[in-house]
């Protein structure tokens, strides 16, 4: 509730995704997907206080299609991240499934702040929601595990560096538009759905050490794959302040074993005027656009890239 109002004035403006424009020609071309958005109501048995679960399944549907969690913005919905992300029509030529989970709090940000969230198996929190999600469509669809992905965008994308640190087995990729580390967000009364203005505004450093060690608590013992990391951020986001941008490379950096002072290669003016694209290894990517808000548009296709689909 507190999240709410403050994330109302601030990450409610994610609204009105843009997306790129080959893709949103393609979107009109196609006049949007082939099929529509299902609520599945029979993964848990009870629902209340439980993320839910929408799914979009494609008219045609791979043999063992991947599957791709695309979380949505606070204020959004399943139905909003399915309008207004390009996942769906991509399902319809890829022939993925694309999982849309909603949020069960008020103002529908991520719960991105308490222990449970913040922790492999916290049984009943978002975080655990979302990788039951995943499992139960992997068994549905006949879906290949190792072709699982999670993006988001906003309050998304913070659930999605949530994801990628708690359930790292489950995912292969991962790709954040415009988020904060996982952890930043933490609440240290153990709030659920609370808002953390300290991050918010830029002002939680640590050292990739530390970072990374904030996601190996999350999972202590785990030593299997992670997922790649793809991190993009707008320098004039004013609802999640541009230095969270540096704090999550730090982070996933620190988890690679890679230093974030000494990447492999930086790109100006791709894959657009203005945006650098930075890249450590093929695990860890950032994307920094120049003069971007809080809204960094969705580049469908190059997800698709990053995914390997
Ligand atoms: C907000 O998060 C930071 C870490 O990013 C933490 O140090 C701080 O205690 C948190 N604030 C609250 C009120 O829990
Ligand atoms: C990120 O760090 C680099 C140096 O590592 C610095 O030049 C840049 O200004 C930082 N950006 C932000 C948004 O803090």
């Amino acid at each position: 509730m507190l999240f709410f109002t403050q994330a109302a004035a601030a990450l409610a403006l994610f609204n009105g995704l843009a997306t790129s424009s080959p893709l949103a020609s393609r979107a009109a071309a196609a006049a949007g997907p082939q099929s529509t958005l299902q609520q599945i109501t029979d993964l848990y048995p009870d629902q209340s206080g439980k993320a839910k679960m929408y799914v979009y399944v494609p008219p045609q549907l791979a043999p063992k299609p991947a599957i791709i969690v695309a979380l949505h913005f606070c204020t959004g919905t399943a139905e909003a991240y399915f309008t207004g992300s390009p996942y769906a029509q991509l399902a319809d030529e890829k022939g993925f499934v694309v999982i849309y989970p909603e949020s069960p709090h008020e103002g529908t940000c991520w719960d991105v702040s308490s222990r449970e969230t913040l922790s492999h198996s916290g049984s009943s929190s978002d975080s655990a929601s979302i990788a039951s999600m995943v499992g139960y469509a992997l068994k549905k669809y006949g879906g290949d595990a190792s072709k699982v992905f999670v993006t988001g965008s906003s309050s998304g994308a913070m659930m999605t560096n949530v994801m990628a640190a708690t359930y790292p087995e489950l995912f292969q990729a991962a790709i954040v538009y415009s988020g904060v580390a996982a952890g930043c967000f933490v609440s240290t009364a153990g709030l659920v759905d609370a808002w953390n203005s300290t991050c918010s505004q830029g002002q939680s450093h640590a050292t990739a050490d530390q970072w990374a060690d904030t996601v190996h608590d999350m999972y202590p013992g785990y030593a299997g794959a992670r997922p790649r990391m793809q991190i993009y951020h707008g320098s004039a986001d004013a609802a999640l302040l541009p230095p969270n941008y540096n704090e999550t490379i730090k982070q996933w950096s620190g988890v690679f074993g890679l230093d974030a002072e000494k990447p492999a290669s930086t790109r100006a003016d791709f894959p657009l005027a203005g945006y650098t694209t930075t890249t450590w290894s093929a695990e860890l990517q950032g994307i920094y656009a120049l003069g971007v808000g809080h809204t960094v548009p969705i580049r469908g296709d190059d997800d698709m890239a990053f995914f390997g689909l």
